[in-house]
């Protein structure tokens, strides 16, 4: 399908939300390529440069095009902003940038969890339950993030094996065993999609109502820990033919088992990654990072174009946010627009989207 233009305007390039402020210079020399500030962009990376393993065929000549490969002759800056997540940053942009076959820096890369290393500030000394992913790696990720008291549902599970009592814990799994009726938990934080959908809404149910954070034989009718939620896609999309349950359907089970288990209480929490206003004033910053290391002078006039695939997240984050959103059809969507979050420009992939791209900011800069 060709690309299709979704609104009236081509050119829907809004005056960015960011505290970026540049006094002039759109271009710099860097390494034998001029750079050009006037613009950034973003990329999802499920659906829109990779499918699980594979990679999307236009992913590479689209980063080699704002590599400097375009008529511009120019490198425009960008990153990736995934609400994908169980690594870290630079295991994430060392996986695509071998996928990919091009170098992408994990100064580059925003994951669902990376604003939550704000929540360091206030829970570094406390006790955390983190929840998602294989293993210990999310509480690895949390450590890294300055959380220094972490623990996991395997953790919970080696304590009392019963309070999940339909598989057993594999003894190669790393865990760190604790009395969790003498060690109250502060929060709750969903890092990645749940490896173990029941034995997790169990934990999590647990924590959220039990006295002052301990796990004991008293519930309370009502929720005691707060929780962080990191990422809201009920469906992603990896090689399968039909997208996948994400981590928003964990978070549906969840608020539907908290209901019924509450008679009707609805469930408080915070959360993060992509459409949330929080993932994109952090993309802002580390977009400003990244021009701030190229150029001592940064753009007045930052135009940010978003390239995403699932129109709940990226599409409706970007158009919160002020940015150009660019919808692709080789990810979750496929179809002309999408009604509820209609993007500003509809294109087949990820290749097509770039182009777009080079051709305003071309119009712009010889206009
Ligand atoms: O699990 C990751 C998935 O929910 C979405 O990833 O890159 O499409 O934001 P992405
Ligand atoms: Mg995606």
């Amino acid at each position: 399908m060709a690309s299709t233009i979704a609104t009236a305007s081509t050119r829907v390039l809004r005056q960015p939300r960011t505290a970026l402020t540049c006094k002039r210079q759109l271009h710099t020399q860097d390494a034998g390529c001029r750079w050009h500030f006037g613009a950034a962009v973003v990329f999802d990376i499920d659906g829109v440069l990779v499918r699980g393993k594979q990679t999307i065929k236009e992913a590479r000549r689209a980063l080699d095009m704002l590599n400097g490969q375009n008529k511009l002759k120019r490198r425009i800056p960008f990153a990736l902003l995934t609400n994908g997540g169980g690594v870290s940053e630079q295991d994430k942009a060392s996986q695509i940038s071998a996928m990919l076959g091009t170098r992408i820096s994990a100064n580059q890369v925003i994951l669902a969890h990376s604003p939550m290393q704000a929540l360091a500030a206030k829970y570094k000394d406390s006790h955390v339950l983190v929840v998602g992913g294989p293993g210990r790696q999310c509480a690895d990720i949390a450590h890294a993030y300055g959380f220094r008291n972490v623990s996991t549902p395997n953790d919970i599970v080696a304590w009392r094996p019963e309070i999940w009592p339909f598989i057993r814990l594999s003894p190669e799994i790393r865990v760190e065993k604790r009395a969790f009726d003498q060690h109250p938990f502060a929060a709750v934080m969903v890092f990645h999609d749940s490896f173990d959908f029941g034995r997790d809404l169990q934990i999590v149910t647990d924590v959220l109502r039990s006295r002052e954070g301990r796990l004991s034989a008293e519930y309370v009718g009502r929720q005691t820990v707060p929780l962080f939620l990191s990422n809201a896609d009920l469906v992603f999309s990896n090689e399968y033919v039909r997208p996948r349950f994400g981590q928003g359907a964990f978070h549906e089970c969840l608020r539907a088992m908290w209901c019924a288990l509450t008679r009707g209480a609805s469930l408080e929490y915070t959360r993060y990654g992509k459409p949330f206003a929080v993932q994109y004033r952090h993309a802002e910053q580390v977009l400003d990072a990244l021009v701030e290391a190229q150029n001592s002078s940064v753009c007045e006039h930052r135009r940010i174009y978003a390239i995403g695939d699932n129109p709940a997240a990226d599409i409706a984050g970007a158009n919160a946010a002020g940015w150009t959103s660019i919808l692709v059809r080789t990810g979750v969507f496929s179809g002309t627009n999408d009604p509820e979050n209609p993007a500003q420009l509809v294109v087949d992939h990820v290749g097509d989207a770039v182009e777009k791209i080079i051709d305003i900011e071309h119009q712009r800069f010889t206009s």
